[in-house]
């Protein structure tokens, strides 16, 4: 296996991909930032230095399970403390699958200001695929806004992408979700949520003679942005070469039931099938709640809205500090009978904290997720929830309020696929299992980054006593202000 060595200068730039002109958080001068590419098995080192004048910052590898070095999974306040400006850390990890993950800033609301990009991690050498093409495009869809980051303040939402083919174009198969090989499937449009990441198959089998648009749409909450447009260009037209047809405006924004139905279609490909455990040893139901803190706008899960401690959760756990988060466990469930998830709720107000879910170190836990109205009359939003450190199996997706007798009958234990994020659609629940095999701290959270940052998120700790010794470089912080490298 290789290592690799990036040496990124994170820094604000000028940018204009839409022609407006405005300071992007950019990485050796670009947004989208260098994409990372690896072998299955490689180590990957970034030397990281902060050279923005006032603002922190911490990356996240998404998808990358960081066994072994919890401490690199790059989250503010939950694995580390963020680097000041000024400041280098080197992250450095192993990629231990195959597949298309991102990597983004895990501070405030960064990655809205541009700091993103890809991470593509190929087979070991011999190992193929179980699919075959000949070429191989990425493309990053991100919400774009002309504001600052800092004026995307609370109650700004990104919304969920989705990427429609052309209508009397091409059909795509889709083939990868989130590292794991999917039961291949055709689709005109695809859903695509925030988090999530897809390998799709294109047959350039249509006329020849002229070009293609490829279009992706707001969807989720009703857009108001314009269709974002590329080109699916046949050689030798000219790459420019406006197609002839209009291009597709996509399934309706609200369209819950077409989404739904995709995601159902995402199972695990045949020959790659990982049964999860038949039971679980822990049922945590997550109600996900918009609500007010202090008369602020938050998300909630069972009515507490996460703040991030000052110390990172990881760096209190290992060293057995009591006083830098709330120590109280939070609730495994809420008032399932009494809660009515149509409605706004009565009381409007949760509490903002901090405390974490322990978790017994390689049990299976099953996460249920909850939708539920928010403060607007007859709203609900669609959640993509993800896990770091882990993937889960994804269970199943149904309406209304889940029902712990009934439901989980009708659960996919045969063939479900193994993913890092899931979405959560309107007055509806997920469920899903993971087994607490990788020691560390992780978060679970909604990926919609405007709603983590309005508290979306929950951590787990399992195996804390696993965890060899953290590096001083993530520390400098909080109660660690002493523990800093001299
Ligand atoms: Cu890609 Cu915590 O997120
Ligand atoms: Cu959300």
């Amino acid at each position: 296996a290789k290592t690799h060595y990036h040496v990124w200068d994170v820094k604000y730039t000028y940018k204009f991909p839409d022609c407006y002109k405005k300071l992007a958080i950019t990485i050796n001068g670009e947004s989208p930032g260098p994409t990372i590419y690896a072998q299955q098995g490689d180590t990957v080192v970034v030397r990281l230095t902060n050279t923005m004048l006032t603002e922190n910052v911490a990356v996240h590898w998404h998808g990358i399970r960081q066994y072994g070095t919890p401490w690199h999974d790059g989250t503010d306040g939950v694995t580390q403390c963020a680097i000041m400006p000024g400041e280098t850390l080197d992250y450095k990890f192993v990629v231990d699958r195959a597949g298309t993950y991102l990597y983004h800033a895990h501070y405030g609301m960064q990655i809205s200001a541009g700091l993103y990009g890809f991470i593509i991690v190929k087979l070991p050498d011999g190992v193929s695929e179980p699919f075959a093409y000949d070429h191989d495009h990425t493309i990053l869809l991100k919400d774009w806004y002309h504001g600052s980051t800092y004026e995307e303040a609370v109650g700004l939402s990104s919304i969920p992408f989705k990427w429609v083919g052309e209508p009397q174009g091409h059909n795509v198969t889709v083939v990868e979700a989130d590292g794991s090989f999917v039961e291949p499937f055709v689709t005109k449009s695809l859903y695509i949520n925030s988090g999530e990441t897809y390998s799709v198959i294109v047959k350039a089998d249509q006329d020849s003679k002229r070009n293609y648009w490829i279009t992706t749409n707001v969807v989720g909450r009703k857009p108001s942005t314009p269709t974002g447009l590329g080109i699916f260009n046949y050689y030798p037209n000219y790459h420019y070469k406006y197609p002839t047809t209009e291009p597709t405006t996509g399934p309706f924004w609200n369209d819950t039931a077409s989404k739904l139905a995709q995601s159902r279609a995402i199972k695990a490909h045949h020959d790659y099938v990982t049964a999860p455990p038949p039971t679980s040893d822990r049922v945590i139901v997550l109600l996900n709640t918009q609500n007010l803190v202090n008369d602020i706008y938050r998300w909630s899960l069972n009515n507490i809205s996460l703040s991030l401690p000052l110390t990172p959760f990881l760096v209190s756990l290992k060293h057995n500090f009591t006083d830098t988060f709330d120590q109280n466990p939070p609730p495994d469930t809420y008032d399932v009978e009494n809660y009515d998830i149509y409605s706004v709720a009565e009381n409007k107000n949760a509490t903002s904290s901090n405390p974490i879910y322990r978790i017994d170190f390689n049990t299976t836990v099953d996460i249920i997720l909850q939708n539920a109205n928010t403060m607007t009359n007859a709203t609900s939003e669609t959640h993509p929830w993800h896990l770091h450190g882990h993937d889960f199996w994804i269970l199943g997706y149904g309406d209304g309020k889940f029902n712990i007798t009934k439901d989980p009958k009708s659960y996919n234990l045969a063939n479900p696929i193994m993913r890092n994020t899931v979405p959560l659609y309107p007055y509806g629940w997920t469920a899903l299992r993971f087994r607490a095999d990788n020691p560390g701290v992780w978060l679970f959270h909604c990926h919609i980054e405007s709603h983590f940052y309005m508290g979306m998120g929950v951590v787990f700790e399992a195996g804390i006593d696993k965890v060899g010794a953290l590096p001083k470089s993530i520390m400098g912080c909080g109660k660690t202000k002493h523990m800093i490298n001299p």
